[in-house]
């Protein structure tokens, strides 16, 4: 949820981090806050609100110190407020901490130090670490030196309950920083004489290519030339760095007025990127990350696909096409409540988790409970080394790039199309689908980049209508079969970014209770990509059409356009694969209808873009 920046080097530290906060600030934006280690003790500079604020406080362009911590907030325990934002300081104030998670058990840790003469004051959980911190190191007066000071926050760490990436500086050690994580990320960037913290890689990824990414309970002891990394016995070990590949100016605006349009533009590429060598020109099917066998997948009978949000509606079409081309028995389910139903798991169930960010606390709660169940899991992530990769026994990347805005676009799309290959790859290892069916579903996928240039075309069309109805407070989205997973997606990207009420529905449900809503100049969106369900959707729309309804229609059928208020007329494609093309009208529709009303697009209210809390 909350961003963290850290710099050890010989710049000046604060210019870095509040950089580092504003690249970071999509992982929440209601306070932020830095320190640094200056020469006459520790800085502390923080505020509520965004990051831009901090530029305006008196003295922080005075901040000469090279080491510095930063954070960027996303509110769990107290409300956004000073006294609130990070970094927290122990009571002498010689220990700063910034922390990302949730401590389940600090009222307890609060109560221990509150008994041993401490004092608190803000509401938040993080403030008993730097006391915590400061309570081991100075009950063990034998060993005074840094190797004590990170046996104190090692004894600090595992009294923590709960998920954290801390980063933690101290004047007793000007020329320190010691940082670790359980269950929340963390990444270093080193280069040279100089090393970069951040909870993301893109806010770092302009500095250094070369990242250490962090498993749970490695301590590591940075200095200005060296990284040193401990496990929780504070026994030294190696640690390889990994290099990024992600060009930094992706992670830029790139001339676009917002991260979300630009994204949504970037989809040509970010789904050639996922298609890759997957599926060749000879149309040759291929995941080199796999190896599965077809006794091994015979052996599958039952398949969950587990995510939240956005990515849980790339599942839906992932069942879709899983269902259909390898008749294995497939359930979407939302991590949330996987987690915590009871499922029927046992080894012959196969596991597919999908997350952007890989960092969905949900998403890996449930990963771990498939995996004590006796399930395969696969991650279907976008971010390279994160959390739900080094848990699953095989990761599928999407390649999609770094997605920063909210509201998720880019990676919907090659999430969709990636869960499509997967289906693929199953059917003729199962041989379980025709291999012309299959022949003509891969040519199709070959030409979806182009088909999303054409689709994009319709910006200006969506852009006229947004202008109509930007004002309104409620709207529909209807579809039936995959068209529905799709209503599903384009009416969570309008309440997501434009705040107005919207539900999906089944189009053939509709009648049964949500249409006595339908009145005078309600806006109803309908998808129709599936030629046997087409008639269906359409005797449907009728009937709000007949209640006044005003409607906006997403096809690639032929259909009689007088019929509707406009008409977004897409390329044909297969339905399997139709979500990547219908969806594109509706992510400019939340976009152009947020725009109108003056909204901030990429860092909508109450959202982050990586739920790392429960
Ligand atoms: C948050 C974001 C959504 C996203 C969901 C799942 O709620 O606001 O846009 O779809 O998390 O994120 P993940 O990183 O697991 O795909």
């Amino acid at each position: 949820m909350c961003g963290i920046v850290g710099y050890i080097g010989n710049k000046k530290a604060c210019p870095i981090l509040l950089a580092g906060l504003t690249r970071l600030e999509y992982r929440g934006y209601d306070s932020a806050g830095v320190s640094t280690i200056e020469k006459n003790g520790l800085s502390l500079m923080k505020n509520k609100g965004r990051v831009k604020n901090l530029y305006d406080l008196d003295g922080i362009d005075k901040l000469e110190g090279t080491i510095g911590i930063a954070h960027t907030r996303w509110a769990t325990h107290g409300k956004p407020s000073n006294e609130n934002s990070h970094p927290h300081q122990d009571n002498s104030k010689r220990i700063s901490v910034v922390h990302n998670g949730i401590i389940e058990n600090y009222s307890e840790l609060r109560g221990l130090l509150e008994s041993n003469g401490y004092h608190f004051y803000s509401q938040t959980d993080t403030e008993v670490i730097p006391n915590l911190i400061h309570y081991y190191f100075s009950k063990n007066t034998e060993d005074n030196s840094v190797m004590g000071f990170l046996r104190a926050v090692r004894d600090a760490c595992l009294d923590l309950k709960g998920s954290f990436a801390i980063e933690v500086i101290t004047d007793y050690f000007p020329d320190n920083m010691i940082v670790v994580r359980k269950d929340s990320p963390l990444v270093i960037g080193t280069c040279d004489d100089e090393k970069y913290i951040s909870s993301d890689i893109p806010a770092i990824l302009s500095f250094t290519r070369d990242f250490y990414l962090l498993n749970d309970f490695e301590f590591v002891l940075l200095s200005r030339t060296s990284a040193r990394f401990f496990d929780s016995q504070l026994n030294e070990f190696q640690k390889n760095t990994d290099v990024i590949e992600w060009n930094s100016s992706a992670a830029e605006k790139d001339g676009f007025e917002d991260f979300m349009l630009k994204e949504i533009f970037e989809q040509p590429n970010a789904v050639r990127e996922t298609i890759g060598s997957r599926i060749s020109n000879n149309l040759t099917c291929d995941i080199d990350e796999l190896n599965f066998s077809k006794e091994d997948l015979k052996k599958i009978n039952k398949i969950y696909i587990i995510a939240c949000g956005t990515a849980m509606h790339a599942g839906l079409s992932g069942k879709n096409a899983i269902e259909k081309l390898c008749r294995i028995p497939t359930e979407v389910d939302i991590a949330s409540e996987f987690r915590y139903r009871d499922p029927i798991v046992d080894n012959n169930t196969l596991c597919i988790f999908i997350s952007q960010s890989g960092e969905t606390a949900d998403t890996i709660a449930a990963l771990k409970l498939a995996k004590s169940k006796g399930a395969t899991t696969i991650a279907i992530s976008n971010v390279i080394g994160s959390s739900i990769t080094r848990e699953a026994d095989f990761t599928i990347y999407t390649h999609a790039g770094p997605e920063i805005a909210v509201a998720s676009t880019k990676a919907y799309t090659s999430q969709v199309i990636l869960i499509n290959i997967l289906a693929i790859y199953f059917a003729e290892t199962l041989e379980s689908a025709s291999c012309e069916q299959l022949k003509d579903l891969k040519s199709e996928i070959l030409s979806l980049p182009k088909k999303i240039e054409e689709t994009l075309e319709c910006k200006e069309q969506i852009f006229n209508f947004a202008k109509k109805v930007y004002q309104e407070k409620d709207m529909f989205f209807l579809g039936r079969g995959i068209d529905e997973t799709v209503a599903k997606e384009g009416s969570l990207k309008l309440k997501e970014i434009s705040y107005i009420h919207s539900e999906s529905y089944a189009a053939g449900e509709l009648k049964h209770g949500p249409i006595a809503l339908i009145e005078n100049g309600v806006t109803v969106v309908g998808i129709m990509t599936d030629e046997k369900l087409t008639p269906k959707t359409i005797s449907n729309i009728q009937e709000v059409i007949t209640r006044g309804a005003k409607t906006l229609i997403i096809t690639n059928q032929v259909i009689d356009y007088n019929s509707f208020n406009e008409v977004i007329k897409i390329p044909n494609t297969s339905p399997f694969v139709s979500p990547i093309l219908s969806v594109i009208p509706l992510q400019l529709l939340a976009y152009y209808i947020s725009k109108e009303k003056g909204l901030d697009v990429d860092k909508p209210r109450n959202l982050a873009k990586s739920v790392t809390v429960e």
